[in-house]
Order: structure tokens, then sequence, then C-alpha cells
């Protein structure tokens, strides 16, 4: 049977997997990508309404936009992914961070999964008349960079930014979709 990859809202069906995939994550040591994942998710039903305000730009902290999370989910039973968007970009986001983060579970990587879920997530992103995304990644993240320039990304600047620590690169995707 082939796979099938969908990108839908967080639902408390997926509680499970998608606790699963935050304790991978964990358990590897590296920072939470999508900044959501850090949610705290224990009251599940807080944990969704939350991510709905979010979307809603409900409750947002001061100089925060309206953001949205998704679910990748592979055979309608587990969360392979989560992306969030951006619904506009601040200053702050156009320096670092842009319209779209996401991250694969450690253990389902190089699948072929991240370029699936920037490409599903470009196709939200157009339902949020986004018509040019601006995607940031760090310049040692190979794997985040190929996933940009495989989904169209053309680097725009990278800069050495002091408070990360690191160089990071801009790149723009014109959105193929449209809403
Ligand atoms: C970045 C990330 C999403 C990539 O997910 P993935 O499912 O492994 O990516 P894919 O399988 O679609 O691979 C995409 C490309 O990256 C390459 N790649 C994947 N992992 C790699 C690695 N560790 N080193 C070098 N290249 C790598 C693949 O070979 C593929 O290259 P290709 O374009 O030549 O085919 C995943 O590593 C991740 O979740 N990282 C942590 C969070 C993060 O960094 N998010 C991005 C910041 S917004």
């Amino acid at each position: 049977m082939p796979t099938v990859l969908a990108l839908m809202p967080p639902s408390a069906s997926l509680r499970d997997s998608y606790r699963s995939l935050i304790a991978e994550c964990v358990a590897s040591g590296e920072a939470l990508v999508p900044f959501t994942l850090a949610f705290e998710n224990a009251d599940f039903d807080a944990f969704l309404a939350r991510l709905s305000d979010c979307a809603a730009g409900i409750g947002v902290p001061d100089g925060f936009v309206a953001h949205s999370t998704f679910w990748l989910v592979r055979d309608q039973t587990e969360v392979v992914g989560v992306s969030n968007i951006r619904h506009a970009l601040t200053p702050s986001l156009r320096r670092e961070g842009g319209h779209i983060g996401y991250g694969i579970r450690p253990s389902s990587r190089r699948q072929g999964l991240g370029i699936a879920i920037l490409q599903h997530s470009l196709q939200r992103a157009a339902g949020l008349g986004l018509s040019r995304v601006l995607i940031t990644c760090g310049k040692s993240n190979i794997a985040s960079a190929s996933v940009i320039v495989r989904n169209g990304g053309v680097l725009e600047s990278e800069e050495y930014l002091a408070d990360r620590g690191e160089v990071v690169q801009r790149y723009w995707i014109t959105n193929g979709y449209t809403d």
C-alpha cells in the first residue's frame, strides 16, 4: 500500500502519536522546532484550544503575529512532522524565523518528509494569502537548506547573528500554489 501523507490541523485523536514525536525530539537533545512543540500539552484540549487561538491571533505575545500549526500525518495514524506558518512578517521574523518553521520526527528523517512538509505547508500558506514565502535556516543546517531549495527557495541573504552564534540564511519561495 502506498504511504498517504496529509497536512492537517492538530487533533485529539492523534494525541499519543504527537506526544511520542516530542519525546523523540527531547531524547535526541535537539531544539524543539517549530516552537509550538514546546507548548504545554498535559491538558490536551487546552493545548488544542491554545493553538486554535494562536491561529486567530488571540493571546499571542506582544510582537507576535497570528500563526497556524499543522501536523504531517502518515497513513492517518502517525504524526511524522509539525509545521508552523506565521501569517505575516515582523521585522524580527524578517531577520530570522520567516513565514514557516517545520520539523520531522527524528526516526522518520531522510525519507523525503522534510521536502513534503514544506510543500504541503506552502499549499496551506496560499490559503492564508501568502504568495511569497520567506524561510530562514542556519547555514550549517544542510538538510533544511536542501528542503527549501527543493521547494524552489532562492537565497536572498545570509548574515551572522550574534544572538544565535551562527550564520542564518534567508530564502524566498514564490508560492506556486494559489488560494
Ligand atoms: C530539516 C529537516 C526537516 C529535514 O527533514 P528530512 O525529512 O530528513 O528531509 P528530507 O528527507 O526531505 O531530505 C531533504 C534533503 O536533505 C538531505 N538531508 C537530510 N538530512 C540530511 C543530513 N543530516 N545531512 C545532509 N543532508 C541531509 C536529503 O538528502 C535531501 O537532499 P536532496 O535534496 O539532495 O534529496 C529535519 O532534519 C528536521 O526536522 N530537523 C530539525 C528541525 C529543523 O532544523 N527544522 C528546519 C528549520 S525551520
